[in-house]
């Protein structure tokens, strides 16, 4: 974390985005909106004008099919989207020095992405669905 670019980031008093960021959408518990979130946070950033990437680290490579498939919709701006697996530091790391924004969606699991994105992350989030099976899931983990 020497960088003094992470040092920049953060949220100002408003709630709003400062600097660069790198979010992680993670969660013990699967299917709890983490991908479809990474995706709208993304695109909602490079409507702002952002430079983001979004990282995909779910071996099921969800985000990197929803990217391909929008890709071939023309009127809709392009975003940058990479894949990547086991330990995200040197490669987050490497994101964050050549874009803006890193907007990271890793697999519902307790796994080596989860792990490593969050000693590299600026911000986690972690959806959790309003079902007692949900928080139980993740109450253990967290
Ligand atoms: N806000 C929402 N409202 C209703 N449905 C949603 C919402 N967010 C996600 N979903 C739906 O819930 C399902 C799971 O979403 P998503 O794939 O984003 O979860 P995930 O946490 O990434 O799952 P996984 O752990 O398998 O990676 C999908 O069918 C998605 O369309
Ligand atoms: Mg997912």
């Amino acid at each position: 974390m020497g960088d003094a670019r992470f040092v920049r980031t953060g949220m100002n008093r408003f709630g709003s985005i400062q600097g660069f960021m790198i979010i992680l959408f993670g969660a013990q518990k699967g299917g709890t909106g983490k991908s479809t979130l990474a995706q709208n946070v993304a695109v909602a950033l490079a409507r702002d004008g952002r430079d983001v990437v979004l990282l995909d680290t779910d071996v099921q490579g969800t985000t990197a099919k929803w990217m391909a498939r929008r890709r071939s919709i023309e009127t809709v701006k392009s975003i940058h989207c990479l894949q990547a697996r086991g330990n995200l530091i040197d490669p987050v790391r490497d994101l964050a020095a050549r874009y803006g924004d890193v907007v990271i969606d890793v697999c519902g699991a307790d796994r080596e992405e989860l792990r490593t994105g969050m000693l590299i992350a600026d911000q986690l989030v972690v959806p959790v669905q309003p079902s007692q099976a949900d928080l139980d899931g993740d109450a253990a983990h967290w």
